[in-house]
């Protein structure tokens, strides 16, 4: 099939990878000439595990390519709509400028064709509910053959790659008139040929429930984190241990143990902006107290983050001016550079306001974060960053600082004080090595 994926960004640039990959015909479309280069020469410009090698595969073989022409989409069977929706600065709400010059795009460029020969416009991005509606009017308005459809995308950083090509389910939002629904379904299920056939649940909704499906999806991630969290309070409160506690509650299969990892919160472009955007959209709605709930989960997540410093600053006795901090992870989770919404920066920001020297240390986004944060000290090694300080703290649970030897770094710090911002470490281990451990919700430190 002819695909093109406007919008070449996190989302967008990984499904046009994969569908590459699939065996499509694919061509990404961005306004940015230097990420449409960089895709273009086969080089991922962000981090993602696995994406290289296919990307590079992909473009060698022809059968993807990228760039700024829009008149190269123009005879695409399916139109993958994957451009950002951030939070617009100031307020709660998406920002819907994108989505909205995407479809004037499609709309310019894509070819006239046959009646018994529709493209779809797929939706991909997090939108507002009703947003697709709305799209589809401007759709019809325009007198085209081309059919809307609304298709989530439930992806993880740092799994993408395999999450697109293995997801647990795929939606379809299709509109309600029927010979229409049928025709974009038959082209999204040639689209997700290898996924249907390997028996991925397909769940077909009209758009409304196919957009909430995916906030719903999130917010309900979201509250899961912060319920753990709030839990990790009581523990600290009480001399409980949120570790045991999450175990023991998540062997009964209908919590599930999986996303109940108390720590500094959640961050990223999704999670912290989709549930925000959310309670907006309810407000407009007139049903803003179904979502009340989301204020006190996001609420209990900053709350996190300051905690965080609370305990560096209880650590050295009180205040934190001149003391120096080491920050292990600064990206808002592992295995991506992403920096967007991250709770570690966000905590080594409170400590620099707090006159603390902090020197921060990742694997990812080192170089990133000195070319935008000239203000931070940042090092190329755990050695470098933890020598001389007076809290270590790992805030982002990377492999290799989760495996670190606590006897090795003894030597090389002021004061054996670590904050383990994830609760990734063992304690005992820390603490038969010298260290002065404190968890999040752990109960007593050690
Ligand atoms: C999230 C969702 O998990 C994806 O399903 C969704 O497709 C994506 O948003 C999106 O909307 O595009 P992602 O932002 O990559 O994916 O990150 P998550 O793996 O969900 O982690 C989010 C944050 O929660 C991270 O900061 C992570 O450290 C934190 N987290 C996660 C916890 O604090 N505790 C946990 O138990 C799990």
């Amino acid at each position: 099939m002819r695909i093109s994926v406007i919008g070449c960004g996190y989302l967008g640039a990984v499904h046009a990878v994969c569908m590459a990959d699939i065996g499509h015909d694919v061509v990404g479309l961005d306004v940015d000439d230097l990420r449409v280069a960089s895709l273009a020469a086969g080089v991922a410009p962000f981090h993602e595990p696995g994406l290289p090698e296919m990307l590079s595969r992909n473009v060698a073989a022809g059968r993807l390519r990228f760039t700024t022409d829009a008149t190269l989409i123009a005879d695409a069977d399916l139109h993958f709509i994957a451009v950002g929706t951030p939070q617009l600065e100031g307020q709660l709400g998406a920002d819907m400028r994108y989505v909205s010059a995407a479809l004037d795009t499609v709309l310019a460029h894509a070819e006239d064709r046959p009646a018994d020969r529709p493209a779809v416009v797929v939706g991909k991005s997090t939108v507002p509910v009703g947003t697709a509606q709305a799209l589809a009017e401007r759709i019809a308005a325009d007198g085209n053959n081309l059919i809307l459809a609304w298709n989530p995308e439930f992806l993880r950083e740092g799994y993408a790659v395999d999450d697109t090509l293995h997801p647990d389910r795929i939606v379809y939002g299709l509109p309600v008139d029927i010979p229409a629904g049928t025709a974009a379904r038959k082209l999204l299920d040639e689209c997700y040929a290898p996924q249907v056939a390997a028996g991925t649940p397909v769940v077909v909704a009209n758009y409304a429930t196919a957009e909430l499906v995916k906030v719903a999806a999130n917010s309900f991630l979201a509250t899961k984190i912060s319920f753990i969290n709030s839990m990790a309070e009581l523990c600290d409160a009480t001399g409980g241990d949120v570790t045991r506690l999450a175990e023991a509650i998540g062997y009964d299969d209908r919590i599930g143990a999986k996303f109940l990892q108390a720590g500094i919160g959640f961050g990223g472009g999704c999670l912290p902006k989709d549930i925000r955007a959310f309670m907006a959209r309810a407000q407009e709605l007139g049903v803003d107290e179904a979502l009340t709930f989301l204020r006190e989960v996001d609420a209990i997540n900053l709350r996190r983050r300051h905690h965080a410093v609370q305990l560096a600053e209880s650590a050295v006795g009180g205040s934190l001016e001149g003391r120096n901090i080491a920050v292990l992870g600064i990206t808002f989770k592992p295995d991506t550079d992403d920096l967007r919404d991250s709770p570690a920066l966000d905590i080594a920001d409170q400590l620099l306001g707090r006159g603390a020297h902090v020197v921060v240390v990742d694997p990812a986004a080192g170089a990133e974060l000195r070319r935008r944060r000239p203000d931070l000290d940042v090092a190329d090694t755990v050695t470098e960053a933890v020598t001389g300080a007076d809290v270590v703290m790992v805030l982002t649970p990377w492999k290799e600082y989760v495996e670190l030897d606590p006897a090795a770094l003894l030597s090389l710090v002021a004061t054996p004080t670590i904050i383990d911002g994830r609760n990734v470490l063992d304690p005992h281990r820390w603490h038969d090595a010298g260290w002065n451990y404190h968890g999040m919700g752990r109960g007593v430190s050690t």
